[in-house]
């Protein structure tokens, strides 16, 4: 069987594509006056502390979050993004309580595995992103998400070692570059450079170590933002790829027919592990 994407669009046909042509053209329904949702006018609700009003605190101790951070994707097994968001926030908690100790901190338990284990993005940006996200507006905090996502793309992990605190198991692990922000390819990559299988202990430890990783890099950037403010600017460049493939791939360009700003390269390059494997295999 051929499961790709355009036989399906194939054996659907042109009733897809009449079907969805009918739609954009269909009849236009008249927005309601403009709705306020959590800006709190209209009859709908005011966010408590207004939006994106809770203070940012800079985090001195690095080392302590990072600890913390590598317990946290440990306790009760809520995982990477429940352990970054915690480091930042919850260590803000600790120091300052309210209102950061009124964050429902287990709804981060939703990124474990690339959100419940689909393997999409990895759980600790997220963590990272949403703990960005609490202070700042989208503008501000996508050059914070650019600077940690490309520093993740090209590192090889895990980096941190937490000794005699280990709690999956001891001592070194061996370390690959992932050129990706997903899950699944994050450690698919790192599973087959290492021969560690993806369920095994030794990739949970990776995932760990990958948590207090992430909280290191999250806190930096977020200590910079916060003593920079508004013009703070990260230092990594776009990727080769994205700044190749983009010249003509974006908005309003000559082939506007693709989103985001991922390394393109371990989907697009034709490497062995992307080429069928519904045929002829293993
Ligand atoms: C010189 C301009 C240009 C550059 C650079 C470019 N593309 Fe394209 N690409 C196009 C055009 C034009 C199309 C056809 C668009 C259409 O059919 O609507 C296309 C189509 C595609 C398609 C769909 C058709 C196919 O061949 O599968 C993919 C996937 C794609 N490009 C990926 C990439 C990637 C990845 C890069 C960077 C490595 C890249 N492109 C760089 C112009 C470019
Ligand atoms: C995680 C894997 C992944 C990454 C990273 C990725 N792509 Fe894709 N891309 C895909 C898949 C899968 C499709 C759908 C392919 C299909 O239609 O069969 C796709 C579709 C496209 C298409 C539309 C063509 C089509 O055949 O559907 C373009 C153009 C494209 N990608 C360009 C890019 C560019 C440029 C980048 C980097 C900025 C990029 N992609 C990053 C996996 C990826």
């Amino acid at each position: 069987m051929d499961y790709s994407r355009r036989a399906i669009l194939g054996a659907m046909g042109g009733l897809a594509v009449g079907g969805s042509l009918a739609a954009m053209s269909g009849t236009v329904i008249a927005a309601p006056a403009a709705p306020a949702m959590s800006g709190g006018k209209n009859g709908h609700f005011a966010q408590m502390g207004g939006e994106f009003g809770w203070t940012p605190k800079k985090i001195d101790d690095i080392a302590a979050a990072s600890a913390v951070a590598y317990q946290g994707y440990w306790y009760k097994g809520y995982g990477c993004g429940y352990g970054v968001f915690y480091s930042i926030i919850g260590t803000m908690a600790e120091k300052y309580g309210a209102p950061y100790n009124t964050f429902p901190f287990t709804m981060m338990e939703g990124f474990k595995g690339g959100m419940s284990d689909w393997g999409t993005i990895c759980g600790a940006l997220a963590g990272a992103a949403m703990a960005f996200a609490v202070f700042y507006p989208r503008k501000e905090v996508t050059p914070m998400v650019n600077e940690l996502f490309r520093w993740y793309e090209q590192t090889a992990f895990p980096i941190y070692k937490p000794g005699d605190a280990a709690q999956g198991v001891k001592g070194d692990l061996p370390t690959s570059v992932s050129h990706s922000v997903l899950c699944h390819i994050s450690v698919s990559r790192w599973s087959f450079a290492t021969k560690l299988a993806a369920n095994s202990k030794e990739r949970s430890e990776r995932c760990g170590r990958i948590t207090a990783d992430v909280s290191r890099k999250a806190i930096e950037i977020l200590n910079a933002k916060i003593e920079a403010g508004k013009d703070w600017k990260g230092a990594l460049s776009k990727q080769e790829s994205v700044t190749g493939c983009t010249t003509c791939h974006g908005k309003e360009k000559m082939a506007d027919i693709q989103k985001g700003n991922m390394d393109c390269t371990p989907c697009h390059s034709g490497s062995e592990a992307v080429a069928d494997k519904f045929h002829n295999h293993p």
